[in-house]
């Protein structure tokens, strides 16, 4: 897809293996209470059975594994336009990565949801400022909705807006906005599970 004009140019292109490996080591070094995040992710997911999951920029598999230990999966499909990517999910993964369909694709073309399935729950952490601006959540969010099962969750977890003067501030949202754009996208009963270090976790129901 062409970038609109006020998109944030890419600079960091987890497409290159070793881009990809080295913003792994980087994110375990500066935020580990990602680690936080992946056990609020776990919880939500906790007391449903059976759970056919679409994790959208998957990434190097953190919370492909924590989930897959700790929650009761049916299948598991992960989405990431980076094959550097699905690379070292596969190697983080080991065995359990046999469980896992990994999918490259571009979640920025309004196509990306074609042919995946209904889900019962949809994940994402720190991926949805990679549709390159705060405006294209909103179709990112509505997309990911068509894909739900009724009374299916997302689970949408991202940084916040904190200096509306930083250079790469069109990326995120203002923290108000992130439970109000989940809202506008149709979800119901969105729920705050986790805030820190400039990252929110959401939970969104799509309705019955
Ligand atoms: C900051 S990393 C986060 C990875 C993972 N969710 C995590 O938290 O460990 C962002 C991920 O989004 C993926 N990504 C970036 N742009 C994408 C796009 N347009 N479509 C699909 N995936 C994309 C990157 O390849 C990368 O794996």
């Amino acid at each position: 897809m062409p970038d609109d004009q006020d998109d944030v140019p890419i600079r960091v292109d987890h497409r290159d293996p070793a881009t990809a490996r080295a913003w792994l080591e980087d994110t375990r070094l500066r935020r580990p209470f990602r680690a936080s995040f992946r056990a609020a992710f776990c919880a939500a997911l906790a007391p449903n059975r059976q759970l056919r999951i679409l994790e959208l920029g998957s990434g190097p598999g953190e919370l492909a594994r924590e989930i897959l230990l700790r929650c009761d999966v049916r299948s598991y499909v992960a989405l990431d336009w980076s094959q550097a990517m699905h690379d070292i999910a596969n190697e983080h993964l080991g065995d359990l990565a046999n469980r896992v369909t990994f999918i490259v694709r571009d979640f920025r073309e309004p196509t990306w949801p074609a042919g995946l399935g209904i889900f019962d729950a949809i994940v994402t952490q720190q991926a949805v400022h990679e549709t390159r601006h705060r405006r294209h959540a909103l179709p990112l969010f509505e997309r990911a909705r068509t894909l739900l099962a009724p009374g299916g969750v997302l689970l949408y977890c991202d940084g916040y807006l904190v200096d509306p003067e930083a250079k790469l501030a069109a990326l995120v949202l203002e923290r108000g906005d992130q439970p109000r754009v989940l809202e506008r996208a149709g979800f119901v009963d969105v729920r705050l599970l986790h805030d820190e270090g400039n990252l929110a976790l959401y939970r969104a129901t799509n309705p019955r």
